[in-house]
């Protein structure tokens, strides 16, 4: 985070576009994002298009390039590393089902990814690959020592999470890049829970793969998401499903017709237009806050929460240092803590429980005082 470079932004009037912040105090950004209005004018105008040309641009291959750049723009990566897929399922299986395995490769994560990162590497078992788990330390990490000892000859890929969905740990992913590829091993990254709220550019974290889903904090639509694969992996990985558009050609009767060269590859039939029309405009809507701004924010409130906890003497799970966490904040109530989250349900304060803990996840649209109401109600149940 480039402190010096951010610029003030109005967040007061920049959470007016959020209208579910005035019913509930939302804190549950891991889960799903609320949506800004301009998600809504986007549908819109969608429809509009449909109604009143026909459909001509809502349908139109030309409008999924220019969501490609607008998503490459954002992030930080060029255009033809990126590919518009629906999910972070997607993007796994595409790596997993896609990758010259050998038998008897293994791939390395830990206990703390999600299931979405976790069960397209088990379906690899039945092919004779092996998947090795790291055990997270009692501090909420998982080091580099931790997977140096579950990496041997037959390594090909770490998959590791930019943050975790649970306790919100943020791995080091330029320390962990250049690990692997001393090991000469790929790393994938599930980023859905960093994306849109961490502003380091992918071309900088220094990965093979990031993927993320769409309905987090990037304001796209479940069903609309993208993965990145830097042009060494575009060409190493084999598409699971090809079709019309993952060729260089359009003849159907060309010999041996060849897949795109760039991440055209991984995409196939009719893309999810409509999602793919919101993630353009919510890409510009992002860029127009500036990443920097928003990550500042996240870490802004996030630090709040963290000291109300401290002053409220409850344990905070997720580490510390900015360089370590997110969006996410886990709180150890001593309990299970699936009462009390229906319980602050009842009083419109969403957050989650997760692990048995409770998980509180905040954006931008989020202030202070959803921290103070949300802190003031717990003490209570
Ligand atoms: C870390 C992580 N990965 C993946 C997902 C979701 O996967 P998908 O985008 O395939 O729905 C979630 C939550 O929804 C998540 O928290």
């Amino acid at each position: 985070m480039q402190e010096e470079s951010t610029t003030p932004v109005d967040w007061v009037a920049l959470r007016k576009d959020f209208p579910t912040a005035e019913n509930f105090c939302y804190l549950n950004l891991a889960n799903k994002a609320i949506l800004p209005r301009s998600v809504e004018q986007s549908m819109q105008s969608w429809m509009k298009d449909i109604y009143e040309n026909a459909g001509e641009l809502a349908f139109s291959m030309g409008e999924i390039e220019k969501t490609r750049e607008a998503v490459a723009d954002l992030y930080g990566a060029p255009p033809e590393c990126i590919s518009l897929i629906k999910n972070t399922s997607e993007g796994v299986n595409i790596v997993a089902q896609g990758f010259p395995w050998n038998e008897g490769d293994n791939v390395v994560i830990s206990e703390f990814e999600h299931e979405n990162n976790t069960f397209p590497w088990r379906h690899l078992e039945r092919r004779g690959i092996e998947i090795r788990m790291a055990k997270p330390g009692e501090d909420g990490r998982v080091t580099i020592d931790q997977y140096r000892d579950l990496i041997d000859s037959k390594t090909r890929i770490l998959a590791v999470a930019w943050v975790v969905y649970g306790n919100g740990y943020r791995a080091d992913l330029k320390a962990l890049s250049a690990f692997c590829h001393e090991q000469g091993i790929k790393i994938m990254v599930d980023g859905i829970q960093g994306v849109g709220i961490l502003s380091t550019p992918f071309s900088e974290l220094g990965v093979d793969v990031l993927i993320s889903g769409g309905h987090k904090a990037q304001f796209s639509l479940a069903g609309a998401g993208f993965m990145y694969t830097t042009p060494e992996m575009t060409q190493m990985l084999m598409p699971p499903y090809a079709a019309k558009y993952s060729f260089n050609t359009l003849d159907r009767t060309v010999q041996a017709p060849e897949l795109e060269t760039d991440a055209h590859r991984f995409e196939y039939g009719n893309p999810n237009f409509l999602g793919t029309w919101v993630q353009r405009r919510s890409a510009e809507y992002v860029k127009s806050i500036g990443l920097e701004n928003i990550e500042a924010r996240v870490c802004e409130l996030t630090t709040y929460l963290i000291e109300a906890a401290d002053k409220h003497q409850v344990q905070v799970r997720t580490p510390r240092p900015w360089a370590e966490r997110a969006g996410i904040v886990s709180l150890d109530l001593g309990q299970h803590a699936g009462d009390a989250v229906n319980a602050l349900k009842a009083q419109d304060i969403i957050v989650a429980e997760k692990d048995g803990h409770l998980r509180t996840s905040m954006h931008f649209y989020n202030n202070e005082e959803d921290i103070d109401r949300f802190m003031s109600a717990l003490q209570a149940v």
